[in-house]
């Protein structure tokens, strides 16, 4: 038997359900049982009935998952960390505040909205606050039932995503410690990004365009704004897989998101729009092999936790809860 048969044989003896990203690499993708964005992810694992949730992806989604669904025992085959995620911590978190503060914004005027690209510690902060998370299908609706409260949005940690949507929103946005006037700005974004979306320039968007005039360009709201604002479709990966799939396949498309994902969009007519590999390194960390020996070590019943497994301490799960809760009530 070849490794994808013996997982396949595994996943039918086992109680679990394996989730994947679109990210993921093609090999693992294909023996999903769940796949979506991140915002499918956790609806879908929550309404797995399995006792465990093999999640394959970085890990504020498995976090996520076990937030949202405590009793499931979520076992990831590679814990591996988004790199934007990890450009904040609480204590980062609590500097940008005090620089708000600083600047004559009282803690009482500002709405924290953590992107979901953020570890369980900062999403139970911002919920401590009264925010609530987003993802890059539904920001435009979070923050703008944010901005009803009258209050400003400190938007964590994705400053792209937090100046796309200003923009689409017609409403001014500034970004911490990088001197601009906080107290003019509606959205006040923390200074992080995705090193991969960063990738895509408007020199990219030349290129197409200067080479198939009718080529359309789509691109994740995690591309720099001048990116986003030549683009003829900006979405999360579920939307701008909907979007190309309905184009007729004469149409030519360059997209602006992870390679693995475009790459198995279409056959024909679909591009990468960078020079570069476009690949997340940490959503390619996850292999055949990994996916393997995690289901392996799950044919032996513990009570104790498996090496793999998603932990989060129970603090931070009640008020990251919350702050997830929110956002599902919108
Ligand atoms: P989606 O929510 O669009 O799946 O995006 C997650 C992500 O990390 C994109 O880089
Ligand atoms: Fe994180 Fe960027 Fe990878 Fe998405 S593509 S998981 S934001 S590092």
């Amino acid at each position: 038997m070849n490794i994808k048969e013996e997982i396949l044989k595994l996943k039918k003896s086992l109680d679990v359900t394996v989730v994947a990203h679109f990210y993921q690499r093609d090999e693992v993708f294909e023996l999903a049982d769940i796949t979506g964005d991140s915002l499918e992810l956790a609806k879908k694992s929550m309404e797995a009935t399995t006792k465990f949730i093999l999640f394959c992806g970085v890990g504020f989604m498995g976090e996520g998952v076990k937030i949202l669904s405590p009793n499931k025992r979520v076992l990831m085959p590679k814990i591996a960390c988004c790199a934007m995620a990890r450009m904040i911590d609480v204590d980062y978190y609590d500097d940008n505040i005090a620089k708000l503060n600083e600047a004559g914004i009282k803690s009482e005027d500002i709405l924290p909205i953590t992107y979901i690209n953020s570890s369980a510690a900062v999403k139970a902060r911002v919920g401590q606050m009264g925010g609530l998370v987003c993802t890059s299908s539904n920001a435009y609706k979070i923050i703008q039932k944010g901005l009803e409260s009258g209050k400003k949005i400190l938007f964590v940690p994705d400053r792209c995503l937090g100046q796309n949507f200003a923009k689409q929103m017609n409403l001014k946005s500034a970004i911490v410690g990088d001197g601009s006037d906080l107290n003019e700005a509606d959205i006040i974004c923390y200074n992080g990004f995705c090193s991969v979306h960063q990738q895509f320039t408007v020199e990219d968007v030349e290129f197409y365009k200067e080479k198939y005039d009718d080529i359309l360009i789509a691109v994740h709201p995690e591309c720099d704004p001048s990116v986003c604002d030549v683009a003829d479709f900006v979405g999360s990966t579920s939307q701008l897989i909907k979007y190309i799939k309905e184009l007729p396949i004469e149409q030519k498309v360059a997209v602006g998101t992870e390679f693995n994902m475009v790459n198995r969009l279409r056959d024909k007519n679909t591009y990468i729009l960078s020079s570069t590999k476009p690949e997340c390194p940490t959503m390619n960390e996850t292999t055949l092999e990994d996916l393997y020996n995690t289901l392996k070590t799950m044919e032996v019943e513990q009570d104790e936790p498996y090496e793999s497994e998603i932990l989060v301490s129970q603090e931070d799960a009640k008020w990251a809860k919350i702050a997830l809760q929110r956002m599902f009530e919108i």
